[in-house]
């Protein structure tokens, strides 16, 4: 399989260094993985015989200009290369998140499929704002999207509603789905320290970003929770149609009167099906012990799908950080090698 990979950031730094780990492994299971183009924001790399990735790893660690490597580096190669070179079958694409246009990943997704490369992202963006038309493109061009990346990372929230709860209808979703709040949660009730200094210890240990706007207001909770909805409910819904709050206004008080009734705060991602209608929200809520997902603490995800005819299905845990989000990346493609249709 010869791959593209679109981003060199944290993730992408770690797709390569997991291609690298488990090349024998993979070998074994008879994928075999060349890696021939990595593009940053500026420039990138290319060799059509496959990048040395231990080599090219090194290099990255200290040069962020990836386009000055010395085997394969140009300022000038962009994503147009990689389309009229067709000599690549898979793109990984983790460009930023853009939630409000999706660029530039939409684009680099769209033109991938229609010219009849697969497709395996961790971009949020072109996925929320876009689903059905990627897949049905993907469909026509008779190709794969996967998107397990996209919500979760290393927890199977994607496959697991696609593949084990297929023929069933999905009534509701639910989800612990962001784990620097349920980190800041959890500092807050084992600590006894108040939201400020969670915030801040979250951030000391890199778990919260300098800006954490996104993680604490709720978004990237709701933007997951739109994704599994869209995908595995076969809805249109845009972020508009979800009532979003987040952990910011949460006081050491809310937590020692959920503590007090036995029970523990989480920030909830839900959608229940009411006849039509969909309710869609993301909120702090106090949940009792006998709440599936009353076990999800620290940086752990969590979620509980309740089907008409198989049940109710949670599934919590799933690495977090990088690597695992890169292994998810990397779950994918060794399912489409398999044969496994995601769309
Ligand atoms: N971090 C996680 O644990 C995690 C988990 C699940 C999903 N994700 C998603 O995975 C994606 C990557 O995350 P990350 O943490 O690796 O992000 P990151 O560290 O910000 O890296 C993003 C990379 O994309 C490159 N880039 C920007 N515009 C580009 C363009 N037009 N063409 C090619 N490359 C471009 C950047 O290049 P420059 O360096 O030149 O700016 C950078 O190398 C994001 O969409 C994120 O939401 C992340």
């Amino acid at each position: 399989m010869n791959i593209a990979l679109l981003g060199c950031g944290g993730v992408g730094k770690a797709f390569i260094r997991l291609l690298q780990e488990k090349e024998r492994q993979l070998m074994a299971q008879g994928l075999c993985i060349s890696l021939k183009y990595v593009l940053s924001s500026k420039g990138g790399v290319y060799n059509p015989q496959g990048i040395d990735k231990a080599d090219f790893l090194e290099f990255a660690a200290s040069e962020r200009n990836i386009f000055k490597y010395s085997i394969g580096g140009n300022p000038n190669l962009s994503f147009e290369d990689i389309i009229s070179n067709k000599d690549v079958d898979m793109l990984v694409e983790l460009t930023p998140t853009n939630k409000d246009t999706g660029e530039p990943g939409l684009s680099h997704i769209t033109q991938a499929l229609k010219n009849g490369i697969n497709v395996v992202t961790g971009n949020k963006g072109p996925i929320m704002l876009a689903y059905k038309k990627l897949k049905d493109l993907a469909k026509e061009n008779s190709v794969q999207l996967g998107i397990g990346c996209t919500t979760g990372g290393a927890l199977p929230t994607i496959n697991a509603g696609l593949m084990d709860l297929a023929g069933s209808e999905i009534l509701s979703i639910e989800g612990v789905l962001n784990g620097t709040t349920n980190f800041i949660i959890q500092q807050m009730e084992e600590k006894a320290i108040d939201y400020q200094e969670a915030l801040k210890t979250a951030q000391d240990l890199g778990i919260a970003e300098t800006d954490p706007s996104y993680d604490i207001e709720g978004w990237d909770t709701a933007i997951k929770m739109l994704i599994l909805v869209n995908v595995l409910m076969g809805e249109e819904k845009t972020l508009k149609d979800i009532n979003v709050s987040g952990i910011t206004g949460i006081t050491r008080k809310d937590i020692i009167n959920a503590k007090t009734k036995g029970r523990k705060l989480k920030l909830i991602g839900r959608t229940v099906k009411d006849g039509e209608k969909l309710d869609m929200y993301v909120t702090l809520e106090e949940i009792d012990p006998s709440h599936p997902l009353y076990g999800v603490d620290g940086k752990n995800k969590g979620v509980t799908y309740i089907s008409d005819t198989l049940g109710d299905l949670t599934i919590i845990g799933g690495a977090s950080g990088t690597k695992a989000a890169a292994a998810s990346i990397l779950r994918d493609i060794v399912n489409i090698d398999k044969g496994y249709k995601f769309v």
